[in-house]
């Protein structure tokens, strides 16, 4: 309503002002055509990145290169060129890109517009100048500047954040891709989730359900490995990995202790039934951790972690634990693991429609019967990309 609004006064305003001539008359309403719906021209990123520079790439995912860049105003930008195998048309593209613009929220990263130019589709994100937590988290050399009070900080603005794409933007925005590289965090170390959407704008394929399952290995929920089966309660399982590893300053994909376990979840749901779960605890953390605080912070990510869907918490659930002291939780019961059964529930039927509290279940949720099995898929690797995703194309 605020939008249209301005997007009424501007035209209003160009006409208040006058033009010169019927060409300029057009050319202004273009722009302010263009601004209202956040489309950027692709000359103004070229400028804005130095003709995307080597020195200017951030780094580069499953999805394509990322640049840093400068815009006339001043702002700084991250512009993602999506990589060309997207096979969403340009038309559907515009249209997601668009309703993503709308999604605002303090621990959601900002996405300020788009750009379509010939093939090239791209994402117009504002600069998040800590970068991603992934370059924090797992380098020997920089984790220091992750004390627990900041660890802390950073679950509860991601659970807001992700409770906030789940229920209460526009849509209900199931993030399908929660990881450290996926958090970024501000000069003031405020959380940021980056690529929210991706599920919209790159779309599971049906007809390609048995190769096409999209997600990072080591965070992916074991029904939506073994199923396609994607819901809210996928992004519940990879937020509780996230906590994990936050705590232990460990990446579940490459978990590597010389322990008698399979994985970072198996490890510490394991101590934990041994009443030692603080022992994953990141020995660096030992003297800021308030370690009441830890152990709650342990105990709900086994809880996101569950091998049920069904019995994994709603984000909502998560905030208001993550709120509350420490006290009175659900026991959690053993996590799923790639390749492991859980015992489906007579409700897990009506799962999928969690997905989308707006009747938009559908894009987000497919069921494959034929899908092979889990542990067949996984020791299968040779076509697994190097940013550590499932394979996307037979
Ligand atoms: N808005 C941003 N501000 C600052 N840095 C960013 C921004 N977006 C991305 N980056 C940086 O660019 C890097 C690459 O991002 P990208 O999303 O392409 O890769 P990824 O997160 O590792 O993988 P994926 O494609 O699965 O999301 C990130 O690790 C991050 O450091
Ligand atoms: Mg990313």
């Amino acid at each position: 309503m605020a939008k249209s609004k301005s997007f009424l006064q501007n035209l209003i305003k160009s006409f208040k002002f006058g033009y010169c001539n019927e060409g300029h008359k057009e050319e202004d309403l273009e722009r302010i055509a263009a601004q209202e719906q956040k489309i950027f021209p692709f000359q103004t990123l070229v400028a804005a990145t130095k003709d995307f520079h080597p020195n200017h790439k951030l780094g580069e995912g499953g999805f394509g290169p990322v640049y840093k860049g400068k815009l006339d105003d001043g702002r700084e930008i991250a512009v993602k060129k999506l990589s060309h195998n997207s096979r969403q048309g340009k038309r559907e593209f515009m249209n997601e890109a668009k309703l993503l613009a709308r999604v605002q929220h303090r621990n959601v990263v900002n996405l300020l517009g788009y750009c379509v130019h010939d093939v090239e589709k791209l994402l117009v994100y504002e600069y998040v100048s800590n970068e991603s937590l992934d370059k924090l988290l797992f380098k020997s050399n920089r984790r220091e500047s992750l004390e627990w009070k900041r660890r802390f900080d950073i679950i509860t603005g991601t659970a807001r954040g992700l409770l906030y794409l789940h229920e209460d933007s526009h849509n209900c925005i199931i993030h399908r891709d929660i990881k450290a590289s996926n958090i970024l965090l501000d000069d003031k170390w405020v959380p940021k989730i980056a690529d929210f959407g991706m599920a919209r704008l790159f779309p599971e394929d049906e007809t390609h359900v048995n190769t096409r399952v999209a997600g990072t290995n080591g965070y992916m929920a074991p029904e939506y490995v073994m199923h396609g089966h994607l819901s809210v309660k996928a992004d519940v399982f990879s937020f509780g990995v996230l906590i994990l590893e936050l705590i232990s300053s460990q990446r579940n994909s490459a978990f590597n202790l010389r322990v008698d376990a399979q994985n970072l979840l198996d490890w510490a749901y394991k101590l934990y039934k041994k009443g030692r779960s603080l022992e994953i605890m990141d020995p660096s953390l030992a003297s800021s951790a308030a370690t009441e605080q830890v152990a709650m912070c342990i105990q709900i990510g086994l809880l996101c972690t569950q091998g049920d869907p069904q019995l994994r918490p709603i984000m909502r659930r998560v905030v208001v634990m993550l709120s509350k002291k420490p006290g009175n939780m659900e026991e959690p019961t053993r996590p799923g693991l790639p390749g492991s059964r859980y015992r489906r529930t007579r409700k897990s039927a009506a799962l999928s429609s969690t997905a989308g509290t707006s009747g938009e279940s559908d894009s987000h949720t497919f069921d494959s019967s034929s899908y092979t099995s889990a542990s067949a898929t996984i020791s299968a690797t040779p076509r697994s990309d190097p940013h550590g995703k499932r394979p996307m194309q037979c």
